[in-house]
């Protein structure tokens, strides 16, 4: 570090992430719903760096010249050797200065920033893993980017906090370099916990036991898990998003977490409760269209009776669940025909896979409806005329009405005919909307071949599966997400992996009911702070103590319940699960973050804060710059498990010392050797 004594008061902060300004998945929505907070707190002083894509770049960023002399001395020092990079504001709420590098740019230097990897660290790369190659070069120019900035700018500490592997390599590079920063790394997920759980392993009752390098090099990522560790153990910070991946981390990369930085989301209150339930009702509306046209010609049943269930994210078959999901559904289908309900359930499966674009099925759906509907007005207005006529032309002594059958001329008879007979079809709906590359394999088609849930008429829980992420310029199903997920009654996340799992905290924001499990850190987090969050309309199904026949029954059990609801439950529901949304906000979560750079500061900077004799007593206030917030309205049943009083922001843990492994939140994570006599919560294997 230098010598000269760095402002800590007012640090700059760059926060690095591959999602920056690039949508992938969950991490996007981390960094870009927290950016107001950030912002919030550190106005100019705050820069996000992520990797420059020329596709999203231009339609993302508004290019514009650094006001900060040391930024745009260090940039221009990179430019003049041939780094490529776009600074300007991300046009997103808040417009933080964003720093795009082109890795494109510098992978000539691609063979020798692999080698100095190997001397510096130890660290192996095989040649042809694009995305570890894209993890290096970006990884070599943000230390580089860095060490100059700081090295130019001698006045200000410097917070540098990264998100996953992908962005952390820059903070072994920065350690040993001596870079004079601090440093965060916060996981989304541990790289051996995703490919473990994807597989059939018993992933939790062994957390403890396995042989990570071996596992590791088992599945061919044994050079990223070293660029994880790496991250982990040279951060002055170490955090992850909940409690559960905070264990699993301390297992597979062996370091504790500092503490648990859970997620937040950018929640924007409706001034009046009816707000929210009006854009439901708009948003089923359009929903109610594609399935007009998804189901023609089998479209015997009741949109008024009728509910949109949906599961969506990234294609991860078994860590979220889907295998779970299509087993209940088949369950609930049989349920729903033996009780002689007239309610359908239609569940979406959003998952994006490879295709070959829509299939013509699909479109000739959309296209028949759309031209009954056509031809429906053209006669309608044709009718209307006739009518008009005729009525105008009455008088009062010789008022006639027309024959009903006058209404409709010969010519509308046939076109309406020939609009019905278009909606003649042979096949079942089908289940998918495009066409997939690799249908006989595609493990989520099978699942649905295994229990024949093929659309029949018979059946009351259908299926579409959207094998691409939703957009409103889709000619069919065309609503951006948001919309989507408003205008269906329940989300579905059966997840055996999920950190933290941002689609059912979605819903909850929008008022939108879901059914999540113990193993996602969301469901975790909800556990904790509401005594019987089903009450409020967030599920938590139990996957970590019972068999799997018994989640299964438990998720059909949740899923048939919520089918026999009437109209009014189902809104009195929404109303109740919108509340919970203050829990979930960044004004409150966004402290966890503030106190993560707190003690990078004052773990880098001790003098700072002791004071020049370093006795305790001189320390200074631990200042999160920020002012914690009470939830504007409180569930009806807060639990606030933990001591004294708790604010959502609570729920995280940062502290100074490291989490113990007693300190994991939920039923029983990582129990010692001496609590596993009394009664270890799996049976083991
Ligand atoms: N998502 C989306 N479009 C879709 C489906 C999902 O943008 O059609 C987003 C969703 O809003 C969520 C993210 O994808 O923010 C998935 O995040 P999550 O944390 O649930 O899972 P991850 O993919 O990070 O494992
Ligand atoms: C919202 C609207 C109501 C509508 C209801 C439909 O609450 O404000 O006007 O009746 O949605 O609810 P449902 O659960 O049947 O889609
Ligand atoms: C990861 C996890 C997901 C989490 C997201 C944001 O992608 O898979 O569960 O919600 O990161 O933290």
């Amino acid at each position: 570090m230098s010598e000269n004594k760095r402002d800590v008061k007012n640090s700059l902060l760059f926060e690095c992430a591959w999602e920056v300004a690039n949508k992938v998945g969950g991490i996007y929505t981390v960094i870009k719903t927290k950016v107001p907070v950030t912002v919030s707190e550190y106005g100019d002083r705050y820069c996000l760096i992520g990797p420059l894509s020329y596709k999203t770049a231009p339609m993302e960023v508004e290019q514009q010249e650094p006001k900060d002399p040391h930024l745009a001395s260090t940039l221009e020092s990179m430019r003049n050797v041939g780094v490529k990079a776009l600074y300007g504001r991300w046009l997103i709420e808040g417009a933080p200065h964003v720093l795009l590098f082109d890795t494109g740019s510098q992978y000539s230097r691609l063979d020798e920033w692999k080698g100095d990897l190997w001397n510096l660290a130890g660290i192996p790369t095989p040649p042809n893993d694009h995305e570890t190659n894209e993890t290096i070069v970006f990884g070599y120019i943000v230390a580089w980017f860095l060490g100059e900035y700081v090295a130019r700018q001698l006045g200000t500490a410097v917070v540098a906090h990264f998100h996953e592997w992908q962005a952390g390599l820059a903070i072994p590079l920065l350690r040993k370099r001596h870079v004079d920063v601090t440093t965060v790394f916060t996981t989304h997920a541990t790289l051996l916990g995703r490919y473990l759980c994807a597989g059939s392993v018993d992933f939790y009752n062994n957390l403890q036991y396995f042989d990570v390098d071996h596992e590791a090099g088992k599945r061919g990522i044994y050079h990223r898990y070293c660029i994880e560790r790496s991250s982990a153990h040279c951060a002055d910070v170490f955090t992850t998003v909940s409690h559960i991946t905070a264990y699993e981390a301390e297992h597979l990369l062996k370091r504790k977490p500092d503490g648990v930085l859970p997620n937040g989301l950018n929640v924007v209150k409706f001034q009046a409760m009816h707000e929210f339930q009006n854009l439901h009702a708009t948003a089923k509306s359009k929903i109610n269209e594609f399935v007009r046209g998804h189901f023609y010609g089998h479209y015997d049943f009741d949109l008024d009776n009728t509910l949109y269930f949906f599961t969506a994210g990234r294609y991860e078959y078994r860590n979220k669940g889907v295998d779970m999901f299509i087993e209940a559904l088949a369950r609930l289908n049989y349920r729903l025909k033996r009780s002689n309900s007239k309610t359908t359930v239609v569940a979406f499966i959003i998952m994006p896979a490879a295709t070959h674009s829509y299939t013509i099925e699909a479109l000739k759906g959309q296209a028949v409806v759309k031209q009954l509907r056509d031809t429906v007005s053209e006669i309608q207005n044709r009718l209307g005329t006739r009518l008009f006529e005729h009525a105008i032309r009455s008088n009062g002594d010789h008022a006639t009405l027309p024959a009903p059958e006058k209404f409709l001329s010969e010519e509308d008879k046939v076109l309406l005919k020939r609009r019905i007979f278009a909606l003649k079809r042979n096949a079942l709906p089908p289940i998918t909307t495009h066409n997939m590359a690799d249908d006989a394999n595609d493990p989520i088609l099978n699942q649905i071949r295994r229990v024949q849930l093929f659309n029949s008429e018979a059946d009351r829980v259908k299926i579409v599966f959207h094998p691409d992420f939703l957009n409103s310029s889709n000619p069919i199903l065309g609503l951006d997400y948001e919309e989507f997920v408003r205008g269906c009654h329940l989300g579905v996340f059966p997840s055996y992996y999920e950190p933290w799992g941002y689609t059912p905290a979605e819903c909850t924001v929008m008022g939108i009911p879901s059914i999540t499990t113990n193993l996602s850190g969301f469901g975790c987090f909800m556990q904790d702070l509401i005594e019987r969050p089903q009450d409020e309309g967030c599920y938590i199904v139990d996957r970590r103590s019972q068999s799997v026949e018994d989640t299964v029954n438990q998720l059909t059990d949740n899923m048939f319940t919520f089918s026999n609801k009437t109209r009014r439950q189902r809104i009195n529901q929404r109303n109740r699960v919108e509340r919970l949304s203050p829990l979930l906000d960044w004004k409150n979560l966004g402290i966890e973050y503030s106190k993560a750079r707190q003690l990078a500061l004052r773990r880098a900077y001790p003098d700072s804060f002791y004071g020049v004799s370093g006795l305790e007593g001189e320390d200074e206030e631990f200042d999160f710059g920020m002012e914690r917030m009470m939830p504007n309205s409180v569930p009806a049943s807060p639990r606030f498990r933990m001591s004294g009083i708790a604010t959502p922001g609570d729920i995280g843990t940062l502290t100074e010392e490291a989490l113990g492994t007693s300190d994991y939140r939920g039923q029983a994570w990582g129990l010692t050797e001496e609590d596993e006599e009394e009664g270890y919560p799996f049976p083991l294997v």
